[in-house]
């Protein structure tokens, strides 16, 4: 086991209780983090639930999306992550081709399980990752889906396109949600699809939904930390809502310092030893 990984504590955010969250709610909150400081925030937040999310390589390496994350990025980010949190729920991001097969998937969630001390994985798919999710299930590793826009089919979906507006696709993501449901999956991700769909989903399954550009139908929502906060300054998602302009003040902050070092204002006496 990790040293970092604990026991779940009585305060702690369990699977079984994100669960119980449906029906009747309240909402989950779930929030990406990449680090301990931010993780920490965002625990005593009383965020429900701290994504590890592979949108890591986008926010964090410039990344244009998260095809090049790999496994060994994934494990040293949740580490961190978990250090920061005494309650919420840490789930991990299996990486793009981490699980092509139920053997790959088996260990590279072991793995994450033991070195980082996070509770449960997230894989992306439908109908084809149910074998997975089962097969975890029967070793105790809890398995969140996620369907809709899936990030890692950036190719085959030709970008970030929402997804479920054909009757093909609609079919393909209630079956798919329907599979990952059946095999023991505590929740799903719903991302980037139409609210009425995302509505018939979260009706169909007997376990939480988590939104995020899927309307406010479902039994939570997750956002990038980056969207949430306004760390890019120049951009956000439709879908998101900007709850800070973190971007501004830090450039305002860097600018703010690097003056008061060109005019030898810092240090000042306060900030110096004698
Ligand atoms: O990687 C990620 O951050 C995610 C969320 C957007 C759901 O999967």
């Amino acid at each position: 086991m990790s040293s970092q990984a604990k026991p779940p504590g009585a305060e702690s955010v369990t699977v079984a209780a994100l669960r119980a969250r449906k029906p009747g709610g309240p909402k989950i909150t779930v929030v990406t983090a990449y680090d301990v400081t931010f993780a920490r925030l965002a625990d005593r937040a009383e965020i429900d639930v701290v994504l590890v999310g592979d949108s890591l390589g986008m926010v964090m390496q410039g990344q244009s999306n998260p095809l090049p994350d790999t496994l060994d990025e994934m494990i040293y980010h949740a580490r961190a992550v978990v250090r920061g949190i005494t309650r919420a729920h840490v789930v991990v991001d299996l990486p793009f081709m981490a699980y092509a097969t139920v053997d790959e998937g088996v260990r590279a969630a072991g793995r994450v399980l033991k070195e980082s001390g996070a509770a449960a994985v997230k894989v992306e798919g439908g109908i084809e990752v149910a074998p997975l999710i089962a097969r975890l299930g029967e070793l105790g590793i809890p398995a969140m889906g996620h369907v809709g826009l899936t990030p890692q089919s950036f190719h085959q979906l030709g970008g970030f396109r929402v997804q479920g507006r054909t009757d093909a696709q609609k079919a393909k993501i209630l079956a798919g949600a329907k599979a990952i449901s059946d095999a023991g999956a505590y929740a799903i991700v719903l991302e980037g699809m139409p609210v009425s769909l995302a509505n018939e989903v979260t009706a169909s399954v007997p376990i939480p939904t988590i939104g995020i550009g899927a309307g406010p139908g479902c039994d939570g929502q997750v956002l990038v930390m980056h969207d949430l906060l306004g760390l890019d300054v120049a951009w956000s998602p439709r879908f998101a809502r900007r709850y800070a302009e973190l971007g501004r003040e830090v450039e305002a902050a860097f600018s703010r310092y690097a003056a008061d070092v060109r005019s030898g204002a810092f240090p000042a006496e306060a900030e110096s030893f004698k």
